[in-house]
């Protein structure tokens, strides 16, 4: 995979960008800078450092020198000017939106997101005096009727967690253009690998980097990348003033370790996915399947545009309703009952009464989570066993 404006393919950078061994004694990994304050030469330097004069490391929770290669790197992969490492997810996204919005802002979000983004967005900053729209994006004449004096951010994820209902990067990075606010995209479903919203026109991308950046399940990490302008006032307002989420070197270290991998990984997530999809969609138990891979999936034409292969995510939902997917996920043996996703190891879990339970049933229904929705993280092994799996928990559960 080449990419138009940088000289090396998506991943040499994954594996070299930023880092030459020769400059560290030799050593082909980076090292691991375990440290929290860092020593200055005079007080004048120290003083020049805290007034942003002088470029330079002064405390971990701002900037460490293991996290800045993470950032070098997440923003080369995306297309960025900048990137961010902070401590989780939910530390990515809490630190973009209150970094970005003040009372009296209105934020525009896509209808389906994340649980744990709609709790924040409605029982964290909607309740600080920031207006929270709900907006059918693909709707181009609602989206722009939507857009006033106050909007300041369109928020969105694209395919969205658990439904996979997608969104036009590129037709809403058009509606906002001329605008006096940011089009943020979590991407963590697709990764840069997938999909790169930077270059369809949003200004930045959040990810849950606990997913497929990291690969293997063992840390929790986030990353923001895009405009250096805004990038640079969420490190120093939302990261070190506001949430303080910043992510451990270790972790920085084991999230570049993953990231050397991350191309041979997801086309293996896509590979498993797509034939567990087919196989899925051609068993009568089933009654509805969301995988933007099938030709059956609405948004078809848009994901062949938007996202270079449809990913290792399927959600779907069996005739006899939540009870049939309870009993389909208790025999599953070899998917694990897990929240969370981008592991090799494969998961499913219930939306309804887990990832998604910071809804309300009614909430649920407003925003196209269905009860009996069971969603599929397709891991890494081999897909005779997968399918295997999956064929016997249908007939267990029949
Ligand atoms: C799409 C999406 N965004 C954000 C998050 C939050 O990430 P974290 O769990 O790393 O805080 C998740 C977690 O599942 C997610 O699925």
């Amino acid at each position: 995979m080449r990419d138009s404006h940088n000289k090396t393919g998506f991943s040499t950078r994954a594996i070299h960008h930023g880092y030459d061994p020769l400059s560290h004694g030799g050593a082909l990994v980076p090292p691991v800078y375990q440290t929290a304050t860092y020593a200055f030469p005079s007080v004048e330097y120290g003083a020049a450092c805290f007034a942003g004069e002088q470029a330079g490391h002064f405390y971990s929770r701002i900037s460490n020198p293991t996290l800045a290669l993470l950032e070098q790197r997440i923003a080369s992969l995306e297309g960025g000017e900048a990137g961010l490492a902070l401590a989780s997810g939910m530390g990515a996204i809490t630190s973009t939106i209150w970094t970005l919005l003040r009372p009296g802002d209105e934020l525009i979000v896509g209808l389906t997101l994340y649980g744990c983004t709609f709790a924040f967005l409605h029982h964290g900053i909607g309740e600080f005096g920031v207006k929270i729209r709900h907006v059918d994006l693909n709707d181009a004449q609602a989206l722009k009727a939507a857009i006033n004096g106050k909007t300041r951010m369109i928020y969105f994820e694209t395919p969205a967690n658990p439904n996979m209902q997608m969104v036009d990067i590129a037709a809403v990075a058009d509606a906002a253009r001329g605008h006096d606010l940011s089009v943020v995209v979590d991407n963590t479903y697709c990764t840069p690998y997938l999909q790169r919203p930077l270059e369809l026109g949003a200004d930045l991308v959040v990810h849950s980097a606990t997913k497929y950046l990291s690969g293997h399940g063992d840390i929790t990490a986030g990353l923001v990348v895009g405009r250096k302008d805004l990038v640079d006032r969420i490190r120093l307002e939302g990261l070190k003033d506001m949430t303080g989420a910043v992510l451990s070197p270790h972790d920085a270290a084991l999230l570049m370790r993953g990231m050397k991998t991350l191309a041979l990984r997801m086309d293996r997530h896509c590979e498993n996915a797509m034939q567990v999809a087919q196989f899925l969609a051609r068993q009568p138990q089933v009654e509805l399947i969301h995988y933007p891979g099938l030709a059956s999936f609405p948004q078809y034409s848009l994901a062949q545009r938007q996202m270079r292969q449809p990913g290792g995510m399927i959600a779907f939902e069996l005739k006899g309703g939540i009870e049939a997917g309870r009993r389909f996920m208790n025999a599953l043996q070899l998917f694990a009952r897990a929240v969370s996703l981008g592991d090799a190891e494969s998961l499913a879990q219930h939306p309804a009464s887990m990832t998604h339970s910071s809804y309300t049933a009614e909430e649920r229904a407003q925003h196209g989570i269905s009860e009996g929705l069971v969603r599929l993280s397709v891991g890494l092994e081999d897909v005779e066993d997968l399918l295997a799996d999956v064929e016997q928990a249908l007939q267990a559960c029949t």
